[in-house]
């Protein structure tokens, strides 16, 4: 069986994440989508709510499993025997680190990364934008499915 691993911090998920999640989906046996818990960084949402929002918009999906994770992602990967770690790309911006990333996290474990681009329609979006927008009360349905787009419109108090 081949476990794919989709780290992120999906403060909150977009469609960008869910077309490369689904997407992922059709290829591996199995799916873990793994949000990251870093104290360190401040999100809009918890490491619950990004989680349970995760585990709401990917319900149809039936090989996949969301959990969360702390420390290494490589530490995670081996402990849960992931096959490949996959990662989306929107535009070339995204590859240098990604390439770097790759590379390391290959170094560290011998995981292989493998990129999806994600379709041209979602390669503007990203969680910051969603935020932002969200927060001056811009319309984001077209961006996040209803269930995110209820939290952020409760979250910024509309
Ligand atoms: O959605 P993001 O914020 O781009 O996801 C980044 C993520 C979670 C993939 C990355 O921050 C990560 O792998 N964090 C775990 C710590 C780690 O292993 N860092 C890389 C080596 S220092």
């Amino acid at each position: 069986m081949t476990r794919a691993l989709i780290p992120g911090s999906f403060d909150p998920v977009t469609f960008g994440h869910l077309d490369v999640i689904e997407r992922t989906a059709r290829l591996f046996d199995e799916v873990l989508v793994a949000v990251v818990e870093n104290p360190h960084k401040s999100t809009l949402f918890s490491l619950d709510e990004r989680t349970a929002m995760l585990a709401e918009v990917t319900g149809h999906i039936h090989n996949l499993k969301v959990d969360a994770f702390q420390g290494l992602l490589v530490d995670y990967a081996l402990d849960r025997g992931v096959g490949a770690i996959v990662k989306g790309l929107r535009a070339v911006s995204d590859f240098e680190y990604e390439l770097q990333m790759a590379q390391l996290n290959y170094r560290l474990s011998g995981i292989e990364t493998l990129f999806m681009p994600t379709t041209p329609e979602h390669s503007f979006l990203s969680s910051s934008l969603v935020r932002e927008v969200g927060g001056f009360g811009g319309d984001v349905s077209s961006m996040v499915p209803p269930p995110v787009a209820e939290r952020l419109r409760a979250r910024f108090g509309r």
